[in-house]
This record gives C-alpha cells, sequence and structure tokens, in this order.
C-alpha cells in the first residue's frame, strides 16, 4: 500500500516517542521516509528509541520535554524547527493512565492525567498550529485517543476518560476551525495494543487479562503495525481528504455492549444454533 517515499518530504514529532505505540508509529513513518523529532521525560528511553530509529537511515533526534509545560513545549518546537528546517506532522501519544476507584482519587491524580493527555496536547497542538499558521504551511495532527472516548466512558479510569473525551472533542473543533489553514486534525481509537506502560498499570495479573481478551470478538490483541500503518496512512497525502475523523481499531471490542452479544459466550456456536432453530419451530408452531 505505501511506497518508501510515501512520508519523504514530512518532519514528524511524535509525543510520547520513546517507547511503546509512539515507538511504533515513529518508526513506520521513518521507514516511510519522514525525519522524525520524539520527545518524552526519560532521556535514556529517548537515547535508545532514536538508536533503533536511526536505523531506517532518515533524520532524528530527541527533545527531553514534558507536554504538560507548555513554556517548554513551545522552546522545543522552535529548537526543532531550527534543526529539521521545518515541521509538518504532530502525533500528540504521550498519555497517563492508572486504575483506581473513582472516589478514591486525589484531585492531583486527576489533574496529573489531564495535564498530560488533555493540556499536553493543547499544549503541542498550540505551537504546532501557530507555526503552521504563521509560516502559511499546511500539515497533519494525529490524535491518539481510546474507545472509551466517544459515548460510554469508562470505570476505573476516569481521568483518561474525562481527558481522552476531551482530545476528541479538540480533534473535531480544530478539524472543522483549521481547515481552512490546510491544517488536518484526525484521531485514532486504538483498543487492546499491548505495551509494557499501558500493561504494567492497567493489568494486574493473567486472570485479568484473559477476562479482558474474552471479551474482544477479533478473540487477540491489536499488532503494533496494524495502528501504525493507519498512522501512516492518516498522516499522509493519501488522506488529503479527511480531517475531524476518528477510526476506531479494536478487533470490534467496541462493539460488546451489543444488546444480545452476551449469548455469544453462554455455549458453543452448535449449540447456539439448535437454540435458535428450537426458538424458529416454536414461534411458528404459535402461527
Ligand atoms: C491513584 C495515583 C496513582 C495510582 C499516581 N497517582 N498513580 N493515584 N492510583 N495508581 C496520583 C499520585 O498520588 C499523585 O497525586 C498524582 O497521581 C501524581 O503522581 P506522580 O507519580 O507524582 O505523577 P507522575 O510521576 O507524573 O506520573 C504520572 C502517572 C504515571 C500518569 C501517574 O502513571 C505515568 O507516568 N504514566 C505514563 C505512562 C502511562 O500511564 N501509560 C499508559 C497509557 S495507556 P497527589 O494527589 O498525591 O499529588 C492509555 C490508554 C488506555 O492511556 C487503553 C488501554 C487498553
Amino acid at each position: 500500500m505505501f511506497k518508501e517515499n510515501t512520508l519523504k518530504n514530512d518532519v514528524i514529532l511524535v509525543t510520547g516517542g520513546g517507547s511503546g505505540l509512539g515507538l511504533s508509529m515513529a518508526k513506520k513513518f521513518a521507514s516511510l521516509g519522514a525525519d522524525i523529532a520524539i520527545c518524552g521525560r526519560t532521556e535514556e528511553k529517548l537515547e535508545k528509541a532514536t538508536e533503533e530509529l536511526e536505523e531506517f537511515g532518515t533524520n532524528v533526534k530527541w527533545y527531553a520535554t514534558d507536554v504538560r509545560d507548555f513554556e517548554a513545549v513551545g522552546m522545543m518546537m522552535s529548537l526543532l524547527t531550527e534543526d529539521f528546517g521545518k515541521i509538518t506532522g504532530l502525533v500528540n501519544n504521550a498519555a497517563g493512565n492508572f486504575l483506581s476507584a473513582s472516589e478514591d482519587l486525589s484531585p492531583g491524580g486527576f489533574k496529573t492525567v489531564i495535564d498530560i493527555v488533555l493540556q499536553g496536547s493543547f499544549n503541542c497542538t498550540h505551537h504546532f498550529g501557530n507555526y503552521l499558521i504563521d509560516h502559511e504551511l499546511e500539515g497533519s495532527i494525529l490524535n491518539i485517543v481510546t474507545t472509551y472516548a466517544e459515548d460510554a466512558g469508562s470505570a476505573f479510569v476516569l481521568p483518561s476518560a474525562c481527558s481522552k473525551a476531551g482530545v476528541l472533542a479538540m480533534t473535531r473543533s480544530l478539524a472543522f476551525e483549521w481547515a481552512g489553514y490546510g491544517i488536518r486534525v484526525n484521531a485514532i481509537a486504538p483498543g487492546p495494543f499491548p505495551t509494557e506502560g499501558a500493561w504494567t498499570r492497567l493489568f494486574p495479573d493473567e486472570k485479568f487479562e484473559q477476562m479482558y481478551l474474552d471479551k474482544i470478538p477479533a478473540g487477540r490483541y491489536g499488532q503494533h503495525d496494524e495502528l501504525a500503518n493507519l498512522a501512516a496512512f492518516l498522516m499522509s497525502d493519501m488522506a488529503p481528504y479527511i480531517t475531524g475523523e476518528c477510526v476506531t481499531i479494536d478487533g470490534g471490542e467496541k462493539l460488546s455492549g451489543g444488546q444480545f452479544n452476551f449469548i455469544d459466550g453462554m455455549m458453543d456456536r452448535r449449540k447456539l444454533k439448535g437454540m435458535f432453530k428450537m426458538l424458529k419451530e416454536k414461534g411458528n408452531r404459535k402461527k
């Protein structure tokens, strides 16, 4: 689907690009010819990720920047545009999350996640958007949200649910407002893609993990490359007319709320079909 030079003239900043899905997306972009900037809080992680990214042969730089700090993000953006000569794409991927009963959350815990996810995405988007507008350049923003950002929210991850819903609102608000500048704003809502950051915080043991796995119709977790391909498509010139869109990639997990979906887990498919046949015959007798 992609050519090696699909992202050749791009310079893309991936926040939280030192590990996990951020690094996987950055690798995909680099393999398609993009120059890559990554930022995060931990220098060692960023250094190691940069070494891995350099193997694709494009220009790569890291910036030890906490997205929560508006001034620091501004300084990074100035440095980055000096280093690379320009920036064309931003992926707001940096996130924070933990499991907690909402009645036990401290204001600090709530604020920390809001600051990373919602405020952090705003900080990066605001600086990036202003850079593009000032220089009369077009560009693309991709926000990594979650499947619970859209409708239902989620128990036990309240700060994350609130933040990601905010980022989704930002995606659609700005897609409209900045379309005239040639700035596209899209989102991806990933279901479960194993990463150390999320798994150590959200999956306490194997039994818990199995229960989680059981509710995914596809019967498996997502592979990083599957998400990275989607991200590359949305960031590329192959999607110039797509903006304000949120693409779910979750093996059908989001659909598990369907009213009769629970039947699927009650018995095997053969018995299920037998039950449907019996119901049909019963219905026919009543006519
Ligand atoms: C309750 C907690 C807590 C926990 C921290 N806090 N961890 N409260 N339960 N497990 C509270 C603290 O008490 C403190 O509140 C405040 O949060 C700040 O804590 P710090 O440890 O000082 O913050 P910091 O070092 O900045 O760490 C941020 C973090 C951490 C979000 C808490 O988890 C982190 O760095 N995460 C980054 C990586 C990550 O989370 N990845 C997962 C993303 S997955 P007080 O009141 O004492 O000040 C994702 C998608 C999910 O987003 C989809 C999965 C299927």
